[in-house]
């Protein structure tokens, strides 16, 4: 009687681990699933931020070099362009801003600066876009 018992709440311990385990197995490739789906929107801005970052660490540093200063611009206006293409849910004016950035980007790439000084006007601008998108679709 009492080892019959003891395989029922055995048997019942089992079940309730094998359910505990395929719980956790599915809310972790749904996690994943979701990680993965947003995997390259993240990529773009992570690329993105680095870019802005260094041009940042440049000026602060007081050596800028114009041909990695116009490095870091062309590498921000490429990736701008996978903006849009990384997230194509989006609504027809947050494209407008993702090809915005793209431009601006592009222009700064095709004039950059000559020294530490002009890093100011792009870096607010680049950084007024990435704000101005963030507040309206982040
Ligand atoms: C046209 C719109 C747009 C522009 C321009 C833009 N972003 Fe974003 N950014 C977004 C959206 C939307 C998200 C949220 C994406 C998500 O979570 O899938 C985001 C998220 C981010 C994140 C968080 C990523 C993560 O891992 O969750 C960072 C960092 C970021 N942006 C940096 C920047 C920087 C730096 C710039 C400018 C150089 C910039 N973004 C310009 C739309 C934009």
């Amino acid at each position: 009687m009492l080892a019959v018992l003891r395989g029922t709440a055995m048997r019942s311990l089992l079940i309730l681990l094998a359910g505990a385990l395929i719980g956790a197995l599915i809310a972790f490739s749904a996690a994943n699933a979701l990680h993965q789906r947003n995997a390259w929107p993240r990529g773009v801005m992570a690329v993105l931020q680095q870019h802005q970052a260094e041009l940042r660490r440049l000026q602060r540093s007081g050596k800028c070099d114009p041909a990695v200063m116009a490095l870091h611009l062309r590498r921000l206006a490429e990736t701008a362009v996978d903006i849009g293409p990384s997230q194509p849910g989006e609504v027809p004016d947050f494209f407008a801003q993702a090809k915005q950035f793209a431009d601006l980007g592009q222009r700064w790439a095709q004039q950059p600066p000559a020294d530490c000084q002009g890093l100011d006007a792009p870096l607010q601008q680049i950084r007024e876009a990435c704000e101005g998108c963030h507040r309206d679709y982040r």
